[in-house]
C-alpha cells in the first residue's frame, strides 16, 4: 500500500461516490434552502431574486465549490494544515483556523433553531396545531423559545444526536445517514409538492415566486443574494475543502460539483414551490419572512386537510436538512482535533459538540433570560449570526479564493480538476483569482 493509499485509510474516506455526493448535498441543502431562500426571494422580487441567485451560483459558487473539492483532496488534511502546506506558510494556516471559529458559531446558533424543528416535531405530532389564528401561533412560538429549560434542552438534544453520528466515523457514521437521510428528504419534498400543486390558487404563488420583477431589486438585492449562495452551498469555511478530502481519487470534481449545486438550488426552487402556494390558499402574507416556518405554516396546516399528518412532517423534513448540515459543520473542527493533536474520533467529536452546547446554551437563552444581555448591541444569537455569516464567511471566501487562485499550483489545480488543457480551467481560474475575491468584498463591505 503506497503512503498516501496508507494515509487516506487511516484518516477516513467517503466509501462512494453516490455517499459522496449525499454527504455533500447533506450539507449544502439545510436551514438556508427550506427556511430561508423562500423568503428572501419572496421579499426580494421574487423571479428576479431567483436569476440573480442562479447567477452567483454558476460565476461564485460553482468555481469555489471545485477549489475546496481540489485544495481538500490534493492535501487530505484538515482545513488548517491545508492552507499552510499549500501556500507554503505555516501562517496562511490562520485561514482554516478562522473557518474553524466561524463554524463553531454558526453551529451554535444554527442548533437553536433546529431545536425548534424538534420541538415542533413534537407538538405537531401529539397535540398538533388547533388554531388557524397567526396571533394565538406567534404566542406559541414566542412561549417556546423564550422557556429557557425547553430551548436548553432541545438545542441540546439535537447537539447529542450530531455527537452520535459524528463519533462512529466519516463512513460509518457521517456516509451513512446521509445515505439514508437524502434519500427521506426529497421523498418528503416531493409529497409535499404534489400537495401544494393541487390546492387552489396554487398559481398565484407560484406567479409570487417567479414573475420576474426587476423594480424590486436594489443594490441589497444583489448582494443577499450572493450572501444566500454562498451560505447554500456551505462554501468559504473550509467545510466543503473538509469533505473534498474524503473524495476518492477517481471522482470527477467539477462533475460533482455542478450536481451539488444543482441539487442545492433544486431543493430552493422546491421549497418554495411548498411554501407560497399554501400562503396565498390560505390567504397569509408572504412577506413574515423568519417567522414564515414556524407561525405561518402551522396556521396553514391547522386549516389545511391532511394538515394532521402533513405538519409533523415538515418539521421532520427541517430536522433531517439541519442535521447534516450541522454535521458538516462539526466535522471542519473534529478533522483538525484529530490530525493536530491526535485525538481519538470520540474524543474529538465530544470537544467539539461540547463546546457548541456551552455556546449553543448561550444562544438558546437570547430569546429568554439573556435577551437583554447584549455585545455591541447584539443578542448572543445575532451575534453569532452576525460575526460568522457577515463577517467571516465573506472573509473566508476570500482568502479561500486568492489562495486557490494565487497561491496554489496552476498544474496542480488543473489536475484535480481534471482540466488539464482545458479552457474552462482558464475561465475558473480567472474567476478565483479576480472576480470572485471582489464579488465577496463587495458584500463583505456593504454587511458592515
Ligand atoms: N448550507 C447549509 C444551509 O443551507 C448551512 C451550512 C452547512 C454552512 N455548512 C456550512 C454554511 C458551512 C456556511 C459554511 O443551511
Amino acid at each position: 500500500m503506497s503512503s498516501s493509499n496508507h494515509n487516506q485509510m487511516r484518516r477516513g474516506a467517503f466509501a462512494t461516490r453516490i455517499g459522496a455526493i449525499a454527504t455533500a448535498v447533506g450539507s449544502a441543502v439545510g436551514l438556508g434552502n427550506i427556511w430561508r431562500f423562500p423568503y428572501e426571494a419572496g421579499t426580494n422580487g421574487g423571479g428576479a431574486f431567483l436569476i440573480i441567485y442562479l447567477f452567483f451560483i454558476a460565476i461564485v459558487g460553482i468555481p469555489l465549490l471545485c477549489a475546496e473539492f481540489a485544495m481538500g483532496r490534493d492535501s487530505r488534511a484538515n482545513a488548517v494544515k491545508t492552507f499552510a502546506s499549500l501556500t507554503g506558510r505555516k501562517s496562511m494556516g490562520a485561514v482554516g483556523v478562522m473557518g474553524i471559529v466561524a463554524s463553531v458559531l454558526i453551529l451554535s446558533f444554527y442548533s437553536v433553531v433546529a431545536g425548534w424543528t424538534i420541538e415542533y416535531t413534537i407538538i405537531s405530532f401529539s397535540r398538533g396545531f388547533k388554531s388557524t389564528d397567526v396571533e394565538t401561533l406567534h404566542s406559541l412560538f414566542n412561549s417556546s423559545i423564550a422557556s429557557p429549560a425547553k430551548s436548553l434542552f432541545f438545542t441540546w438534544l439535537f447537539l447529542l444526536i450530531n455527537y452520535f453520528a459524528l463519533a462512529r466515523g466519516v463512513r460509518k457514521g457521517i456516509e451513512r445517514l446521509s445515505n439514508l437521510l437524502m434519500p427521506v428528504l426529497f421523498l418528503i419534498l416531493i409529497v409535499f409538492c404534489v400537495n401544494s400543486l393541487m390546492l387552489p390558487d396554487a398559481g398565484r404563488g407560484l406567479r409570487f415566486l417567479f414573475a420576474v420583477d426587476f423594480s424590486q431589486v436594489s443594490v441589497t438585492t444583489v448582494l443577499s443574494a450572493m450572501g444566500q449562495a454562498f451560505f447554500s452551498l456551505s462554501i468559504g469555511l473550509g467545510c466543503m475543502l473538509t469533505y473534498g478530502s474524503y473524495f476518492k481519487d477517481s471522482t470527477i470534481i467539477p462533475r460533482t460539483a455542478v450536481s451539488i449545486a444543482s441539487l442545492d438550488t433544486l431543493v430552493a426552487i422546491l421549497s418554495g414551490i411548498i411554501i407560497f402556494p399554501a400562503v396565498f390558499s390560505f390567504g397569509m402574507s408572504p412577506t413574515a419572512g423568519p417567522t414564515l416556518v414556524f407561525e405561518t405554516l402551522p396556521a396553514i396546516f391547522g386549516a389545511m386537510a391532511g394538515g394532521r399528518i402533513l405538519a409533523p412532517l415538515f418539521f421532520i423534513l427541517l430536522f433531517i436538512a439541519s442535521l447534516t448540515s450541522t454535521i458538516s459543520m462539526s466535522e471542519i473542527s473534529i478533522s483538525f482535533c484529530t490530525e493536530q493533536f491526535g485525538w481519538s474520533r470520540k474524543k474529538a467529536s465530544a470537544a467539539v459538540i461540547g463546546l457548541s452546547m456551552a455556546l449553543g446554551g448561550l444562544c438558546a437563552l437570547s430569546f429568554g433570560p439573556l435577551a437583554n444581555f447584549k455585545i455591541c448591541s447584539l443578542t448572543v444569537f445575532n451575534l453569532f449570526d452576525f460575526a460568522s455569516s457577515n463577517v467571516l464567511l465573506p472573509l473566508g471566501g476570500v482568502c479561500a479564493s486568492l489562495i486557490a487562485g494565487w497561491a496554489y499550483p496552476r498544474s496542480r489545480l488543473a489536475a484535480q480538476l481534471s482540466l488539464t488543457g482545458n479552457k474552462l480551467f482558464s475561465v475558473i481560474r480567472f474567476l478565483l483569482r479576480y472576480i470572485i475575491p471582489f464579488c465577496i468584498l463587495l458584500i463583505f463591505i456593504n454587511s458592515l
